[in-house]
């Protein structure tokens, strides 16, 4: 076994915030995940959340941004703390992630431009009337009048108040992602021309008359820390100067800790970074601040296992590392960690379906962690008899299945008909910068494998090998297949023929992601789904000539829009791939293909060899048929793409 205390010396030492012992250097990152009550109350199913990221290991937990006031409020179920009538809830909260093992940190927040309309019911405020360009609303705020400065520093103080009478052990002051402070502070959102604009010294008056009147509120030693945005990565936004006469100036105002960040919801890309994205992106400039200050200075974005938080350590970049989607993917990754079980860590794959999801207003649930968000509601219990369980199918839902049945005891033998493990996930993870799709099919293999599940390859599931095992449960995990081509030969445009010697291949999109094409000629990609988004990144990686033809408006349209931001802009900006949206393909003819535009404009695209049909995926069901049929008595279970072609969240969450 590994010795954890020479893997991870620094990440299990102990740390000190302000006053705040800490018994590692692991703090959880705040994620609202929609699942306070609409009066921003805490709800029991927020306490199961907050309740296993305190038992996984991390020393600090950080619920989420609470909002100090209703006008402020950024999604319908954000929980609060604008109100006296919130702290009962609160208190339960705190007790739940004591009862952990942790410490607890209020973030306050209120989001000024940010705000949703919805969840306010008013035109939300900011410094100045410029609406912010994001994912969702972006309506014209409101510009704060002299006097209602002073109203916001007031909720600032009494919310810190609030979370000190409900047990929170620290105060994080929300100066982060585009929200109402980092609004003042920044020049690309901030234009007034009174003494809370102009000039940096301006700019930092908002933030600094929080931070000093919140000190006061909470006296010398309560431990206090500040979350800014580092790096904007915006045309007239914030320069890294400012931002570090900012953190001295916070030092200076009495802040124990800066927590470092990036983006707003103008760059939300660098909030949370993709899976195409770099690791640890926010760690160098860390390193600048920590260099510029006396204090304590913790970093987030994309510290994705345990290594890399040490090597931040080590290298004297931080005090402490921030992890949010990390352990929303595995709480107990800390745990794991110090008991030298690294290995058993489900990575978080930067998928950014729980950023789509909380834009969604539903529970931010997670791909790789079918029970994160709700926690209670799925708690893994042992069965009552052990059964035999067969799980047909080695993709993500069928390992998935063939995990939760192992963990609670049942006998388990999963079969895979082909030589490797991962089903479509395998072929996903060779678009360009998507590689980390395959760290879930490591996770859960190793995993699969450690609680003693029969793994057997090539190994087709059929009505001989279930009357042989006669197992008590099937799970139909058989994934889907590629069907027959939408390139018949009636398509061949009436009259048209191809150039004597002109042949057009067909490829499905596996064998595309998986054998690549020798680049002769131009590559058609029918459909500009997430997958034929993929076969093109793919192809173009391999230096071919693309063109995509989406009948549609969107790129990747059944991703949502975070998840799918980061896959257009990469394939967009290959010079060897174009795309028509809007288009169909109408056939071929004579050279190439024929596109039909929504206009009804006709356009010859000339040296067409590659045809690839995006959206030919049909469930594999016709084993399940067959198979009810000749043993109607046998329980069988459908998970996954073979009940119908969708994404690798909907599988795992089948699949549990
Ligand atoms: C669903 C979701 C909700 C978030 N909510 C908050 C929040 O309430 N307050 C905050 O400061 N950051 C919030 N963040 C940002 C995270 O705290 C963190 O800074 C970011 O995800 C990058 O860290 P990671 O790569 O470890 O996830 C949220 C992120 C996600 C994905
Ligand atoms: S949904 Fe995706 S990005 Fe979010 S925590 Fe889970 S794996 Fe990570």
């Amino acid at each position: 076994m590994n010795d954890p205390e020479n893997n991870y010396p620094r990440l299990f030492s102990e740390g000190r915030i302000g006053s705040l012992r800490l018994k590692n250097r692991i703090i959880s990152s705040p994620m609202e995940k929609n699942l306070g009550d609409p009066d921003g109350s805490v709800t029991r199913r927020y306490l199961g959340n907050v309740r296993a990221r305190a038992e996984g290991g991390a020393a600090l937990i950080c619920p989420e941004d609470l909002y100090i006031d209703p006008g402020g409020k950024g999604n319908m179920l954000q929980l609060g703390i604008h109100d006296d009538a919130m702290i009962p809830g609160l208190q339960r909260l705190c007790g739940a992630v004591k009862d952990g093992g942790a410490a607890v940190v209020a973030e306050i927040n209120h989001g000024g431009r940010q705000a949703l309309l919805a969840a306010t019911g008013t035109q939300p405020v900011g410094p100045s009337p410029i609406p912010f360009e994001g994912f969702r609303h972006g309506e014209m705020p409101r510009e704060l009048a002299r006097g209602e400065i002073e109203g916001v520093v007031a909720s600032f103080e009494a919310a810190a108040k609030r979370a000190r009478a409900a047990g929170f052990d620290a105060v994080m002051i929300h100066g982060a992602h585009g929200y109402l402070l980092n609004q003042f502070f920044s020049p690309r959102s901030n234009r007034r021309e009174d003494e809370y604009g102009g000039g940096l010294e301006g700019r930092m008056r908002l933030p600094l008359e929080v931070a000093k009147s919140v000190r006061r509120e909470l006296g010398d030693d309560f431990p206090l820390m500040y979350r800014l945005t580092a790096v904007e990565g915006l045309e007239g936004g914030l320069e890294l100067d400012d931002v570090l006469a900012l953190c001295r100036a916070l030092e200076a105002a009495g802040v124990d800790h800066i927590d470092v960040s990036a983006g707003t919801y103008e760059s939300s890309a660098l909030i949370t970074p993709s899976m195409e994205a770099a690791i640890a992106p926010n760690a160098d400039v860390a390193g600048e601040i920590k260099k510029g200050v006396g204090i304590g200075v913790s970093v987030v974005g994309r510290i994705m296992d345990p290594d890399t938080a040490e090597e931040i350590l080590r290298s004297g970049r931080a005090d402490f590392v921030t992890m949010g989607r990390t352990l929303h993917a595995d709480p107990y990754l800390p745990r794991k960690a110090l008991e030298g079980r690294a290995e058993d860590i489900r990575p978080c794959i930067g998928c950014l379906k729980c950023s789509d999801l909380l834009g969604t207003g539903g529970p931010v649930l997670c791909t790789v962690n079918s029970r994160a968000g709700q926690e209670e509601e799925t708690r893994i219990r042992r069965a009552g008899a052990v059964k035999s369980v067969l799980v047909a199918g080695g993709g993500p839902a069928g390992l998935e299945a063939a995990r939760v049945a192992a963990l609670r005891g049942h006998r388990v033998t999963l079969m895979e008909m082909s030589g490797e493990l991962g089903g479509q996930v395998r072929y996903a993870a060779k678009a360009p910068g998507r590689a980390d799709l395959m760290l879930l099919v490591q996770s859960l293999e190793s995993e699969v494998r450690n609680l003693g599940v029969e793994v057997c390859l090539w190994t087709r599931v059929d009505g001989d090998e279930i009357r042989g095992r006669a197992p008590d449960e099937v799970v139909l995990a058989t994934g889907a297949l590629f069907g027959s081509s939408r390139v018949p030969d009636g398509a061949m445009l009436a009259g048209g023929e191809l150039t004597p010697g002109v042949s057009i291949a067909e490829l499905d999109p596996m064998d595309a992601m998986a054998n690549g094409w020798d680049g002769r000629g131009l590559a058609l990609i029918q459909g500009g789904g997430m997958r034929g988004c993929a076969v093109a990144g793919r192809l173009a990686e391999l230096g071919g000539e693309v063109i995509v033809v989406e009948p549609g408006e969107t790129l990747a349209g059944d991703l949502g829009p975070r998840a799918r931001a980061p896959m257009v802009e990469k394939l967009t900006a290959r010079r060897n791939v174009k795309i028509f949206v809007n288009t169909s393909l109408e056939g071929f003819d004579g050279d190439g293909a024929v596109l039909r535009n929504e206009n009804n404009e006709l356009r010859r695209i000339k040296g067409v060899r590659l045809a690839v049909p995006e959206s030919l995926v049909e469930p594999r069901i016709e084993i399940f048929a067959s198979l009810t049929d000749e043993f109607p008595h046998m329980n069988f279970h459908p998970a996954g793409d073979c009940s119908g072609p969708r994404g690798i969240f909907e599988a795992v969450q089948e699949g549990a």
